[in-house]
């Protein structure tokens, strides 16, 4: 004897080999299941286009008078990474001085801190590192390499309207 049991049946030999099939193909299917969500994440960001950056109405006009230097929020146009949405916010700071507007973003270029402008030094001031930007944006001390990040603005219809750059984050 071999230990083996008896030898089975051609039939049922046929069965088996069916159900083992029938089998495979269910973990496959499962396996596609699963995957397809895991892949449509992954990809997601390719197909994904940054958000037309469109002008956004900030405030009534009179809200920033002649020789007004004003912190307003505006709406994010694109996401980050694997985020997309609108519901992010950034601040703008808009100044009205000799007849003209000017937007410049508040996020410091050294290291990303806020900046605020200070009426007493008529200057846009970070407070981490003591940068120091002119009414301008320009850097006038401090580490920062960069200016402020101008920000297209414009008055129409009683109200000021703020275009972010495209892509930003
Ligand atoms: S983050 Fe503004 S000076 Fe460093």
């Amino acid at each position: 004897m071999t230990g083996a049991g008896p030898r089975p049946e051609p039939g049922e030999l046929a069965r088996r080999g069916l159900l083992l099939r029938l089998l495979a193909g269910l973990q496959g299917a499962a396996a596609i299941l699963l995957a397809v969500p895991v892949v449509r994440y992954l990809l997601a960001p390719l197909g994904a286009r940054p958000a037309a950056s469109v002008w956004q109405r900030l405030c009534p006009a009179a809200d920033v008078p002649p020789g007004a230097t004003v912190a307003l929020k505006y709406r994010l146009p694109q996401a980050e990474g694997f985020r997309v949405s609108s519901a992010d916010t950034a601040t703008v700071w808009v100044a009205r001085r000799s007849g003209r507007l000017d937007a410049f973003g508040a996020v410091c270029t050294h290291l990303g801190c806020s900046v605020a402008w200070e009426v007493r030094r008529e200057a846009f001031v970070c407070p981490c590192h003591g940068g120091l930007f002119s009414r301008d944006g320009q850097v006038l001390a401090g580490p920062p390499p960069r200016p402020l990040e101008r920000l297209e603005i414009k008055e129409e219809g009683g109200a000021l309207w703020v275009r972010p750059a495209r892509g930003r984050g």
